[in-house]
């Protein structure tokens, strides 16, 4: 056997991937500067949270290039609308679509031989689990998937054009269908939000070129996704002045979010009190209370508590616990948090209030929008002390802040 061609490092040049922007910030964020040639991106999220919006849009603002003569087109390949569906999308977006390249074959072979003959800018799948080989007209479902996408990878790689995959999921990171799929793409990117609030998120969770730290933010309106600038102060447009209401700061990645939340605490007629929560993890939820009747002596055991998490964001850090347990304390005893207040801490089982991390990034959001008191972990890592902060080590401490 002959040996293998090594090729060595020092050899390769350093320079970084060039990147094909998108033309839209959030999304270039999200992506470290855009789509890379011959690679995969899979774009996941629910039906109906807007996929199909966001790529229209990636698809009509993506920059122009010329291949020959022709300009190269946008090769869309459709399995779910029909052209003409299609054309109607885009020109409710305000789109003509002339760049668009429809094919509604899902064979995957096809699509390569297609992708080959029109050197698309890049092109879309809409969606992955459309998709059929000739080779496993009879297979599985997961097997015909994972057929399909090496081909479609295989044509992405030859080609140097990108492949955005929209996967549909059905709950949180089940990832067009079968987690064994995931390596065979080098970045996935999820879409998500609340049905019934209008703000979209877009994560990266792996990224083959570059980093999963950015979260880009949009506001699904009449005219399609609008990119949110300011996140914070947008989320916080419609915050409520009465009791029960705390601002938190939240890291999503690398970046910062102000957010509200509310709770509402009553007396229960039931002989089990209610917990309900939107945005915020119901278990944690049960902590926090358990926490607050222990450590806090609060009069929470015998309540029916709701915890929301407005602008239909989700909380996934335990950082969110402190806002929490003092959004209850103020529902349960009528009393006000100063509006110039944000809270942030996990809340252990003793009671403590223990740091997170990169609490000087969420004080510096928080003192971008005017808030003045941080009510945060005693021992939060802060390299610049800052007027206004309240340190609390133990739950029992959250009281002091609360205004009659
Ligand atoms: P869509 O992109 O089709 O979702 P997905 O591809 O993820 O299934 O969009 C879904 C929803 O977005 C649909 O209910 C209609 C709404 N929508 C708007 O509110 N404004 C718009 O401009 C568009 C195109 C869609
Ligand atoms: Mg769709």
């Amino acid at each position: 056997m002959s040996s293998g061609n090594v090729v060595r490092l020092g050899e390769i040049k350093s320079s970084n991937v060039a990147r094909t922007p998108t033309g839209i910030l959030e999304v270039d964020r999200v992506l470290g500067g855009g789509l890379a040639p011959g690679g995969v991106f899979l774009l996941a999220g629910e039906p109906g949270i807007g996929k199909s919006t966001l790529v229209a849009q990636i698809a009509n603002s993506i920059p122009h290039h010329h291949h020959g003569a022709s300009e190269e087109p946008v090769l869309y390949v459709s399995g779910e609308e029909s052209a003409e569906q299609l054309k109607a999308r885009f020109e409710r977006l305000g789109f003509t679509g002339e760049r668009l390249a429809v094919l509604t074959d899902t064979n995957a072979e096809v699509v390569s031989a297609t992708i080959n003959n029109l050197h698309p800018i890049v092109t879309i799948i809409d969606s992955i689990q459309m998709m059929t080989s000739s080779e496993t007209d009879s297979a599985g479902a997961t097997t015909k998937l994972r057929a399909s996408l090496a081909i479609l990878a295989a044509a992405a790689r030859d080609s140097s054009t990108p492949i955005i995959l929209i996967g549909h999921v059905t709950k949180e990171l089940d990832i067009a269908g079968p987690k064994s799929l995931e390596h065979l793409v080098d970045v996935i990117t999820t879409f998500e939000g609340d049905r019934t609030s209008n703000y979209r998120l877009l994560r990266c969770i792996k990224n083959r070129f570059g980093t999963t730290d950015e979260v880009g933010v949009f506001s699904m309106s009449d005219r399609g996704l609008v990119e949110v600038a300011n996140p914070s102060a947008s989320f916080l447009t419609t915050r409520s002045t009465g009791a029960g209401s705390v601002v938190t700061a939240i890291l999503e990645g690398s970046r910062p979010l102000l957010i509200e939340i509310q709770a509402l605490a009553t007396k229960s007629r039931f002989p089990y009190p209610e917990r309900r929560a939107s945005g915020f993890d119901l278990k944690r939820l049960d902590l926090v209370i358990a926490v607050l009747a222990k450590h806090a002596r609060l009069p929470v055991t015998n309540a029916d508590i709701h915890v929301n998490v407005t602008s239909g964001l989700k909380i996934r850090e335990p950082a969110g616990d402190l806002a929490a347990a003092l959004a209850i304390a103020s529902s349960l005893t009528d009393r006000i948090i100063p509006s110039t207040l944000i809270a942030f801490g996990e809340v252990g089982l003793g009671g403590e209030i223990r740091p997170v991390r990169d609490a000087a990034r969420r004080i510096q959001e928080a003192k971008k929008l005017g808030f003045t008191s941080f009510l945060i972990p005693a021992d939060a890592e802060n390299p610049n002390p800052t007027k206004g902060i309240i340190p609390v080590t133990h739950i029992s401490e959250i009281l002091k802040v609360l205004k009659v």
